[in-house]
């Protein structure tokens, strides 16, 4: 094979992009895509377009992953797997999830124009729901693939409205098939390796064009109910309410300070969800619905962090007499990379000439659940001030060119091994 000859078509690649982000909930630039909405199943059937345009051979499971395959000479070898996801948070931009999803697609093309004939299938994956939105909990194609969430689990899970996945699955005419079928053998795919924007700061502050990730941070989320006593705003005097909005607002501040004084600067914690009920001018708040997410490099400051939000919990709500419910709906070790993964796009780099860095995903990804079935590893690209999450977030033409030429020289190789 001749390096020299993958070369990505950028200008088709970026109008995909593009396309694919007025797919949306909200016009642009906000970029919403949550799992079951219309924007999901429009964006959806973008992707399988685009897969079959480029000739690829399309399939989907029971929770809605989608495998793009382009078959090797040999394919009963293990396939070398790429991918990651295309549903998007609310308010969100155009790049997290889609770089690793439309520029594989690319990928591959530009592999076929070199002549490139590979041994193993390479497969892209579209991970369904990496983001917690609908559900509460992330990554629930991956971790069903993974077997680390049990298919009779998976079904109850409710969204806000009380609608359970398996309704969901029969409302889009996924339920023909159990759960059960999703997860795969482990053996099933000879390495995988997901494609992201760093999602932080350093690469761009280190003009580098690319990391190579060796470990993905610990992520965990908590879900805490509060139900105090509601009434109204002028008659209800101020000694003894039990206002559940005030207790919630107390554990907001007790999960930062859980996290500035866990002994690590790797801990973060975020309120991200915190609801209300009734939600009137006047009236006392009789519930509040707090979710929060705990993350670290390291499992052991994280838990602790944990642990002294859950004690916090317990004080704010006596003092306030407040009743509480506590959910540890999902707490996630952390991942390490496969070293010869690592080693492997560290030597493309260099052969490459782009300098890079070995570095740590402080975001999770779809990776964190493969890595448990198969040797995985990240390429990240910078993303501009290290924006993610919001409609501002932003990788150039040229930053998400280099990241697939990357991805493109790793898949040909890795789908060269006998
Ligand atoms: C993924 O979107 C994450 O929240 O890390
Ligand atoms: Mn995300
Ligand atoms: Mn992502």
């Amino acid at each position: 094979m001749k390096s020299e000859k993958i070369e990505i078509d950028m200008a088709r690649l970026q109008s995909q992009i593009d396309e694919l982000a007025l797919i949306s909930e909200n016009p642009p630039p906000v970029v919403t895509r949550i799992l079951f909405s219309e924007a999901d199943l429009r964006g959806r059937a973008f992707v399988k377009k685009l897969a079959a345009e480029a000739g690829l051979k399309v399939r989907q499971d029971a929770i809605g992953n989608i495998f793009i395959q382009w078959t090797g000479q040999n394919p009963k070898l293990p396939a070398v797997a790429t991918g990651s996801h295309i549903d998007a948070i609310p308010n969100a931009g155009k790049f997290d999830g889609v770089v690793g999803v439309l520029g594989p697609i690319e990928a591959i093309r530009a592999l076929q124009r070199a002549g490139v004939n590979p041994e193993r299938s390479i497969e892209v994956i579209v991970f369904t729901a990496e983001e917690p939105t609908r559900f509460g909990i992330g990554c629930v194609g991956s971790r069903l693939l993974a077997g680390t969430l049990a298919p009779e689990k998976a079904a109850l899970l409710k969204d806000r409205d009380g609608k359970s996945l398996e309704s969901w699955r029969e409302q889009v005419g996924w339920a023909n098939e159990h759960l059960r079928s999703v997860r795969l053998a482990s053996n099933c795919f000879s390495a995988f390796v997901e494609l992201h924007i760093e999602q932080g700061p350093l690469l761009e502050k280190e003009n580098l064009p690319i990391g190579v990730v060796e470990r993905i941070a610990a992520p965990s989320t908590l879900r805490l109910a509060l139900t105090g006593v509601g009434g109204h705003a002028g008659g209800t005097l101020m000694p003894g309410r039990r206002d559940a909005l005030l207790a919630g607002a107390e554990v907001a501040l007790a999960v930062e300070k859980a996290a500035l004084n866990s002994g690590s600067p790797d801990t973060v914690a975020t309120t991200g969800i915190f609801r209300i009920e009734p939600g009137a001018v006047n009236s006392v708040p009789c519930k509040a619905h707090l979710e929060i997410d705990l993350r670290d490099t390291q499992t052991r400051t994280r838990d602790g962090a944990m642990a002294q939000i859950e004690r916090d919990v317990g004080t704010i709500c006596e003092r306030r007499g407040v009743q509480f419910e506590l959910e540890r709906v999902a707490t996630d070790p952390p991942v390490t990379c496969d070293p010869r993964l690592v080693n492997l796009i560290a030597e493309t780099c260099s052969t490459l000439r782009l300098p890079f860095k070995r570095m740590v995903s402080r975001a999770y990804h779809d990776s964190s659940f493969m890595a448990q079935i198969c040797p995985t590893v990240m390429i990240f690209i910078p993303c501009r001030n290290g924006w993610s999450h919001r409609p501002d977030e932003y990788a150039s033409p040229e930053q998400i060119k280099t990241g697939v030429t990357v991805l493109a020289h790793t898949l040909a190789s890795l789908a060269s091994e006998l």
